[in-house]
């Protein structure tokens, strides 16, 4: 019999070894080589991400399945560090894949790791934090690590809504490393070391024989501009880290939570007078909606989401007095604010998570319609269209619209109006509800007038006039209570805060249905 008190320290001693070997990841040239790409390691990482000393590690000493292939291959940890830990003071969930362990492949072990974390977090109702940095499915495991993934999306897919997922894609990211983050919640790019595609550049040249390099095809940039799979990005994963950390500050823990309040200095009933001046009568002038947004909001901030993809539309995070609200506004500087396929996928996805987080919309209202053309229409504007007017009509959060100046046709129900579900609309004194602009009204309704008169010109300018003095300003539609009140551009902040003080407590009830069929 062995003395206990020996095969203890021989036991702590083996746990220490282990432990060491998995704290050193894939060792130091490969994490020298991390460090040259300007990429941090999976450990690294998650220090930078949560509060000081706060990571508690889960699965440490996992190792992989022995396969036949991965017979004698050392992964430490599994390629993958998971854990909890806190964020402000609240509990986060974190997994960080190891990209020095096999290029961060996600084998069954790994995966393994990451649905236990998913499943602990769904079961404290708390936030999923993605770091990603993964070659994709683990060639050498097969069908095994095409398991492991189905295992991780199908809980993306039944966690969504109930819990916050996050994913920062900080390195080549491959197949199944791409479709888990797309089905999260919000996906964050680090700029020039991040990559997301399906298949690499190798595989499209020897199929489509099409010539790409890395960056052009899944960059940060196609991915913040072009695709719209992220939401945001930043210069280095450090960047991207502080970025989860102020985007956290807007969320609850989970579907039953809200939002905390931030008290500010800034008064609730501060004149916001520059808005005078911003904003003119003259449908024609543009003016910036972020300037907009920064005299409305709590210390004038405004996180934006988004920002550099389908910039005819504005989402993003502020405060109001001291409470989160998620935002919706037409941008009249690109494409004149009209909606297009690409803008309303960017709201629709947007209303709906601020719903499914309990989060009060405020809508900013000057849009001249949904954007004419073939290739939009061909494109499926419609379908597109729809998943608009869907989510806010399926939202049951607080919901609150200011028309600031053009609400026409289709894109202004599509915005959230009165019809479509708003519990409170505002208008300047600036804004018009119609059909369409006066112009174009008169050039249809008039269209045979015009032509046989003696003086069209004229007969045009007359015809437009008598229909701008019948719509173009907020008092019919104010008269038919489709607007609430017509307000002072510079009382528009104290409005707001008290419009949703008065809506803190809305409950809405649904008919039953097993879930709605919205469009896609
Ligand atoms: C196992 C892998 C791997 C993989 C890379 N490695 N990909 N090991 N499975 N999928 C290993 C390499 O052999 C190498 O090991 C180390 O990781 C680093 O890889 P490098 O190629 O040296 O790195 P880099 O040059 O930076 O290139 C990164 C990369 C490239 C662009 C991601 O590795 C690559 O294209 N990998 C394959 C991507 C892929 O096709 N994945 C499968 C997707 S299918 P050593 O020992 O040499 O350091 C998928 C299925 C799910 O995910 C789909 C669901 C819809």
């Amino acid at each position: 019999m062995p003395d206990p008190r020996a095969l203890l320290q021989e036991r702590i001693a083996e746990m220490e070894r282990r432990r060491a070997k998995v704290l050193a990841g894939g060792g130091p040239e490969r994490v020298r080589a991390q460090h040259l790409q300007q990429r941090l390691t999976a450990r690294e990482r998650i220090d930078l991400l949560l509060d000081s000393g706060s990571f508690q590690e889960i699965g440490t000493l996992v190792e992989h399945q022995d396969v036949s292939l991965m017979r004698g291959v050392e992964a430490p940890g599994e390629g993958v560090v998971t854990g909890q830990g806190e964020i402000g003071g609240r509990r986060v969930f974190v997994f960080s894949q190891d990209f020095t362990v096999l290029g961060g492949s996600l084998g069954k072990m790994h995966a393994r790791k990451i649905v236990k974390l998913m499943d602990l977090a769904a079961r404290s109702g708390a936030p999923v934090i993605g770091l990603n940095d993964s070659a994709g499915a683990r060639i050498q495991e097969g069908v095994d690590s095409l398991s492991g993934y189905g295992e991780v999306f199908y809980r993306n897919a039944i966690y969504s809504g109930a819990i916050p997922q996050i994913s920062a894609i900080l390195g080549p990211c491959a197949g199944g490393a791409v479709y888990s983050p797309a089905l999260t919640d919000f996906v964050l790019m680090a700029r020039g070391t991040s990559y997301m595609f399906i298949t690499g550049p190798e595989v499209i040249r020897s199929v489509t024989r099409e010539e790409v390099s890395f960056d052009a095809l899944g960059g940060a940039d196609v991915h913040s501009r072009r695709s719209g799979v992220a939401h945001l990005e930043a210069e280095g994963d450090a960047a991207v880290l502080g970025m989860i950390r102020e985007l956290l500050s807007f969320l609850p823990q989970n579907a039953r939570d809200r939002t905390p309040r931030k008290e500010s200095e800034d008064p609730a009933e501060r004149s916001c007078d520059q808005l005078l001046d911003l904003v003119s009568a003259d449908p024609r002038r543009p003016y910036a909606m972020h300037q907009v947004l920064h005299n409305l909001l709590d210390d004038h901030h405004f996180f934006e989401i988004q920002p550099g993809w389908a910039r005819n539309l504005l989402i993003g995070f502020g405060r109001l007095g001291g409470e989160a609200v998620g935002i919706v506004a037409n941008n009249p500087a690109v494409l004149a604010g009209t909606l297009d396929i690409d803008a309303s996928d960017k709201a629709a996805r947007f209303v709906r998570t601020c719903d499914a987080f309990n989060i009060p919309l405020l809508t900013l209202v000057d849009v001249s319609g949904f954007l004419p053309g073939v290739a939009q229409e061909h494109g499926g504007i419609i379908r597109h269209g729809a998943k608009m007017l869907y989510a806010y009509a399926e939202a049951t959060v607080p919901k609150i619209t200011l028309i600031l100046r053009k609400g026409y046709g289709g894109a202004y129900l599509a915005m959230n109006s009165a019809d479509m579900g708003a519990d409170l609309v505002y208008a300047w004194p600036t804004a018009s509800v119609a059909v369409m602009g006066a112009e174009g009204a008169a050039n249809i309704i008039y269209r045979r007038e015009i032509a046989s008169s003696p003086d069209p010109e004229a007969t045009r300018e007359r015809r437009i006039a008598e229909y701008r003095a019948e719509f173009d300003h907020p008092y019919l539609a104010a008269a038919r209570g489709y607007i609430d009140d017509v307000i002072p551009p510079e009382r528009s902040r104290s409005v707001l805060i008290r419009g949703f003080a008065m809506l803190a407590g809305k409950h809405e009830e649904r008919p039953y249905r097993k879930h709605g069929n919205e469009p896609l």
